[in-house]
C-alpha cells in the first residue's frame, strides 16, 4: 500500500512537472484527465494541496447497517446486515477552500464503505437530483466556456449565453440550488447519487435505480435572515455538535427504475412516484477536530464498487475515475489539506 501511495505520488510528480508549463489547449478534450484538471484551474483557480472540486471539506467516520431489502435486491457485502464502518467526507461544493457555508450552493457527501475481506464502495453524492452536464465533453465545455477572461478577469457573457443556450439541461442543478433553502447542517439536506447503478441479487436478476441518502430527521434550510447571522464558516462546528448528540444519520434509499426509463444520464432524474426501497441507515458516530483524518487522501471514484453493484451506462462514470486520481496527485504532491 505505501509503494502505491508512493508510486502515485512519484507518477503525479511528473505530471506536476509538465504541468508546471501547462496552457489551457484549445484543442483539449474531456478524454485527457490532465487537460480535464488543468481546465478546473483555469476557469476555478488552484489552491496548493486542495480538491480541485469540494475544496473545503472534513472527515467523519459513520456506521452502515443495511436493512433485509437491500439483500434481496443485491448479494453486495454492505448489505450483510452487519454494521459496516464508513469514511465519509462532507463537503461545499467549488474549488475554494474558503467557499460561504451561507450560501444556496452545492454541498457533498463522499463515502467508502469499509467492506470484509478488503472490497471498498466509493461514492460521491451532491445536494442535488441532477448533476450539471451529462456527457464529460458537455462537461468539459461548459467549464471551458466560463473560463475569466485575462483582461475583466470575468467570464465572457458572450460565450456563457451561447453555451446555456445550447446546452438547457445544465442549468438544472443551479435552479434546483435556487429553489432550496441554504441548508442548516451537512446533516440536514438530502445527498443524490444521480447516476443509475444495476444492483445484482443472489438469482442474478439485475435491478437498476438510482439512490438518495435522506436525513433521518428530516430536511431543514435557514431562512435568508437566518443565513446571514450565521455567516460564512459555521457547517463544521454544527456538524461536530450534532454528532455529538448523535442527531445525525441518513436513509440509504434506492428509487428503482422501470423499463424505459433513461437510466444513462446524470440530468435526468427517474420519473415521480417510482418505488423506493430503504437499503438501510448510515449513522455518523465521530468527526475529525482538524482539517486531517483518512478522508484527506480518498478520490471517492464512483467506480470502485462491490460485488453484486454495477455501473449504468452514463457516460459520466467512466469518465470521473481519471480526472480524480490526477486531482488526487497533483494534491498529494502539493500536500493535501482541505480547512
Ligand atoms: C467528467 C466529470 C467529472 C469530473 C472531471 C470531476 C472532477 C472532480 C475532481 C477532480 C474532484 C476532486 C478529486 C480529488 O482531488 O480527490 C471531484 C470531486 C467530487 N466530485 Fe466530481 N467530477 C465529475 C463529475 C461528477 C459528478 C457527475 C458528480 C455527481 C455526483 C460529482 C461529484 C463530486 C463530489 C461529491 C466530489 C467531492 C468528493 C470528495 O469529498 O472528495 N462529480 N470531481
Amino acid at each position: 500500500m505505501k509503494n502505491l501511495t508512493l508510486s502515485v505520488v512519484a507518477t503525479a510528480a511528473s505530471m506536476l512537472a509538465l504541468n508546471a508549463v501547462a496552457q489551457v489547449n484549445p484543442a483539449a478534450t474531456a478524454a485527457d484527465p490532465n487537460a480535464f484538471l488543468n481546465q478546473f484551474e483555469s476557469t476555478f483557480g488552484k489552491s496548493e494541496g486542495y480538491r480541485r472540486s469540494g475544496a473545503k471539506g472534513i472527515c467523519a467516520m459513520g456506521e452502515f447497517v443495511a436493512t433485509p431489502d437491500a439483500r434481496t435486491l443485491s448479494t453486495a457485502s454492505a448489505f450483510s446486515g452487519s454494521p459496516v464502518p464508513v469514511i465519509v467526507r462532507f463537503s461545499v461544493g467549488g474549488a475554494n477552500p474558503k467557499a460561504p457555508d451561507n450560501a444556496k450552493s452545492q454541498r457533498n457527501m463522499a463515502l467508502q464503505f469499509n467492506l470484509p475481506g478488503g472490497e471498498q464502495w466509493q461514492m460521491g453524492n451532491i445536494s442535488a437530483p441532477v448533476f450539471g452536464a451529462s456527457s464529460p465533453q458537455q462537461f468539459f465545455d461548459l467549464i471551458a466556456s466560463r473560463q475569466p477572461d485575462p483582461a475583466t478577469k470575468q467570464a465572457d457573457p458572450a460565450k456563457v449565453k451561447a453555451f446555456n443556450e445550447a446546452n438547457p439541461e445544465v442549468l438544472l442543478i443551479g435552479k434546483h440550488f435556487a429553489s432550496q433553502p441554504v441548508p442548516a447542517s451537512f446533516g440536514s439536506v438530502n445527498y443524490w447519487g444521480v447516476h443509475a447503478y444495476g444492483f445484482v441479487n443472489a438469482r442474478g436478476a439485475k435491478q437498476f435505480g438510482k439512490w438518495i441518502f435522506e436525513p433521518v430527521g428530516g430536511q431543514q434550510g435557514l431562512s435568508d435572515d437566518e443565513a446571514k447571522e450565521k455567516g460564512p464558516a459555521f457547517l463544521f462546528d454544527d456538524l461536530r455538535q450534532r454528532v455529538k448528540d448523535g442527531k445525525v444519520a441518513f436513509n440509504f434509499n434506492l428509487e428503482l427504475a422501470q423499463a424505459g426509463d433513461k437510466i444513462d444520464s446524470a440530468t435526468v432524474p427517474l420519473p415521480e412516484g417510482r418505488k423506493k426501497v430503504n437499503l438501510g441507515m448510515l449513522k455518523i458516530t465521530s468527526v475529525s477536530e482538524d482539517g486531517g483524518g483518512p478522508c484527506l487522501t480518498i478520490a471517492y471514484n464512483p467506480l470502485v464498487m462491490p460485488k453484486g453493484v454495477e455501473a449504468s451506462a452514463d457516460p459520466m462514470l467512466p469518465a470521473r475515475a481519471a480526472p480524480y486520481a490526477v486531482g488526487l496527485g497533483r494534491r498529494l504532491v502539493e500536500g493535501a489539506k482541505q480547512q
